[in-house]
């Protein structure tokens, strides 16, 4: 049986990728400070006899024995990560070093949970993995986007220097349950907020698009770049490019909670990218992959997943 750890394990995305490792049947150790993840989240697993849960911060050098790693620790949505963006920057970047650092000694193969943010307020639209990106080095946003970036280069050193064998995954705006019900991301705020019949906030005039991968579709994905041959680094994008304006992610949320909330528009954050979209035909190519479930139905799923820990 394989022994694969799971950094962060025990946040959003975390947690349903322990899920179906724990499934397959490997022996998961999931490592995570609890700083936005919960026990929660991870509650179906414990007790589980192939899963392992251990407080760790990685920014600490960690000294297990494992076969694989995917390092997915670092606090995600803005609200978190900009409320204490040293901690930020030194869980991407530290935790990389320690994460690569324990995979050397193992030659373990590591896969990096990057993200979209390195590509920034984007000049190209969709984002193919070879643009470089407009990222701003000194605003708020910069100790995620740097913090990745920087995280990317490590990996790529390692790969170059001490032929270690990773994955880079570049990974888009992931919705559905188990996202933090006040982490101020899009789709969970909208939800939370229809259903709690308070105001809905659209920052900026609502035309500004994303696209949304609903999760499982997201850990199938990162299951699959795991089990790709050694050649194949990454990076490479990890979402789904259906675009959605702001406007009609509410119109349907408001209609599928039955809400009777009003829209208010607030100005747009500081470095807010106006525009989001993968270009996905590495990961079709490679992996044989494409997101498979729909937003409306992704919509439902997590709708229910709010209405139950609302208690609504
Ligand atoms: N959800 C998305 O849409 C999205 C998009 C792009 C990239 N990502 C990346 O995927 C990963 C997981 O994101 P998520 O949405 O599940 O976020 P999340 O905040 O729910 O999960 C992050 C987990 O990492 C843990 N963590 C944070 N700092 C840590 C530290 N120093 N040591 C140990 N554990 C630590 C947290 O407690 C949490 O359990 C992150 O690396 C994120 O950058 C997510």
């Amino acid at each position: 049986m394989k022994k694969i750890l799971v950094t962060g394990g025990a946040g959003f995305l975390g947690s349903h990728l322990c899920e179906r490792l724990v499934d397959k049947g490997m022996e998961v150790l999931c490592v995570d400070n609890f700083y936005t993840g919960s026990k929660s989240n991870i509650s179906g697993l414990i007790g589980r006899q192939n899963f392992e849960l251990m407080r760790h911060d990685v920014t600490f050098p960690l000294y297990v024995e494992v076969d694989e790693i995917f390092n997915l620790a670092c606090p995600a949505s803005p609200v978190h990560y900009q409320y204490d963006p040293v901690q930020t920057t030194k869980t991407s970047v530290h935790g990389a070093i320690n994460m690569l650092g324990l995979a050397k000694r193992l030659n373990a193969k590591i896969l990096q949970a990057s993200t979209s943010e390195v590509y920034g307020d984007p000049e190209i639209h969709p984002q193919p993995e070879s643009y470089w990106g407009k990222v701003n080095p000194i605003g708020i946003r910069s100790c995620y986007d740097e913090g990745k970036r920087c995280a990317e280069t490590l990996f790529f050193d390692y790969w170059r220097q001490h032929n270690l064998e990773i994955k880079v995954v570049r990974i888009f705006n992931t919705y559905g349950p188990r996202m933090h019900p006040n982490d101020g991301r899009v789709v969970s705020n909208f939800i939370v907020q229809a259903l709690q019949g308070q105001d809905i906030t659209i920052y900026g005039d609502g035309s500004q698009t994303r696209s949304f991968c609903y999760v499982d579709d997201l850990v199938e994905a990162m299951l699959r770049v795991m089990d790709t041959p050694k050649e194949f680094t990454g990076p490479v994008n990890i979402g789904n490019p259906t675009e959605f304006t702001m406007l009609e992610l509410c119109e349907k949320i408001l209609k599928k909670t039955a809400s009777k909330s009003k829209v208010v528009f607030k100005p747009l954050p500081e470095d807010d990218p106006k525009q989001r979209r993968p270009d996905i035909t590495i990961a079709q190519q490679a992996l044989k992959w494409k997101p498979s479930v729909t937003l409306d139905d992704g919509l439902d799923l997590t709708v229910n997943y709010f209405k139950k820990i609302l208690k609504l």
